[in-house]
Parts: C-alpha cells; sequence; structure tokens
C-alpha cells in the first residue's frame, strides 16, 4: 500500500473477527516498532505481546466498561501493550521524553498493523495499577498504551479532523499556511 494510503485507512477499529494472526505479521509490525527514532535513541520502550484469552480477560478488568474499546479486548486474538522507562529516556526543560518516544513507536506499529490488513485501537484509558498487577509490569515502566490487534469485523468512515487552516501556520502564528 502507498504509506499516505496506509495512513488514512487506519482507524481505531472496536470490532474484531476471531481469526489468529500470523506470527510473522506481528514480527513484521514489532521490527516497525523497533525502527521508530527516540530521544538519544534511547529506546525506552518495551512491548508485550498478549494471546491467551484468559489474560485478555484479565486485562479488560482494568478497564472501565464505560471505554468504548474494552470490549474490543476480548475479541480481538492478541493484545499489544506498549509500557516505557522514564528512566531511559529524559526529561528537557520539563518535556518528558519517555511519552513520545513511546508514542512514535506505537504509532510505527499502528501503521504497520494496518498495512498487513490487520486492525489496531490506540487505549488508553484504564487503572494502571490494577494492569501492572495483572502483567507484572516492574515498578520503573510506566505502561502507556495498549492496542487490540486482530482482523476488523467492521469499517468506519473517518473521524473529522481539524482544518488545515486551524493547525498548519505559515511564518507568523496564526497565519495560515498557503500550501
Ligand atoms: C493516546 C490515545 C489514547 C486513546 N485511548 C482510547 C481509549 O481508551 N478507548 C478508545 O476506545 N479509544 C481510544 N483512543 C482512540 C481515539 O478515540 C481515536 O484515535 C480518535 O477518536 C480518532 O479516531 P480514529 O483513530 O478512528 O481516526 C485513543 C487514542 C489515542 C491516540
Amino acid at each position: 500500500m502507498e504509506f499516505i494510503d496506509v495512513v488514512k485507512k487506519r482507524r481505531s477499529i472496536r470490532a474484531y473477527k476471531p481469526d489468529p494472526v500470523e506470527l510473522e505479521k506481528i514480527s513484521a509490525i514489532l521490527e516497525a516498532a523497533r525502527q521508530a527514532p527516540s530521544w538519544k535513541n534511547l529506546q525506552c520502550w518495551r512491548f508485550m505481546v498478549i494471546g491467551s484469552r484468559e489474560k485478555r480477560e484479565a486485562i479488560t478488568t482494568a478497564f472501565s466498561p464505560q471505554n468504548p474499546g474494552a470490549k474490543a479486548l476480548v475479541q480481538a486474538p492478541v493484545i499489544i501493550v506498549l509500557c516505557a522507562n522514564p528512566v531511559e529516556s529524559e526529561n528537557w526543560q520539563n518535556k518528558d521524553f519517555y511519552m513520545l518516544d513511546a508514542g512514535l513507536a506505537m504509532e510505527h506499529l499502528v501503521l504497520a498493523a494496518t498495512d498487513q490488513g490487520l486492525a489496531t485501537c490506540w487505549q488508553g484509558l484504564y487503572d494502571e495499577g490494577k494492569l501492572r498487577e495483572v502483567l507484572g509490569v516492574p515498578g520503573e515502566f510506566r505502561i502507556v498504551a495498549l492496542t487490540p490487534l486482530g482482523y476488523p469485523a467492521q469499517e468506519r468512515d473517518p473521524r473529522p479532523r481539524k482544518a488545515m487552516e486551524q493547525i498548519a501556520f505559515g511564518e507568523q502564528w496564526g497565519e495560515p499556511w498557503k500550501g
């Protein structure tokens, strides 16, 4: 797929088929995450690949039923958990780069998954303490996000985005960029 087509095809998918995900596809998307850029190339991220139904069900106990993505965590055959160690990255002028580093790796992963015909849905709303217990994540790591991974059981129209004039400025703040 052309890069821009991958970007446009990626949507937050909250309904999954039970079909298993091929191990080569999981390897390919983890490799895409591994190649992400990071502050001073410190690569503070770690990924967990969760396949068992038992563990996926345990993970949902850290989610509120109000989270629209919670159901998908049991439907999809795999969950990828993104962790990051703030001490393995740095804070510069009050900016914690570990979140940015981890986010970049996760977005590489999500786009690579889309390219493989798979679906994902970033999940950020959960009880981190409970999830830490379920997964045995050590205290120095934050659990930054997770995503179900599997074959989509729904097509979704794109969600609206801000207009280009609202987000892209030219030489002066607020002056629209004229592309
Ligand atoms: C950091 C982050 C956290 C998110 N957390 C959740 C979540 O907890 N539950 C959920 O259903 N969707 C979650 N989303 C998905 C967003 O709601 C979604 O990306 C947004 O509505 C745009 O839709 P799209 O991804 O289909 O383009 C999250 C997305 C990001 C980037």
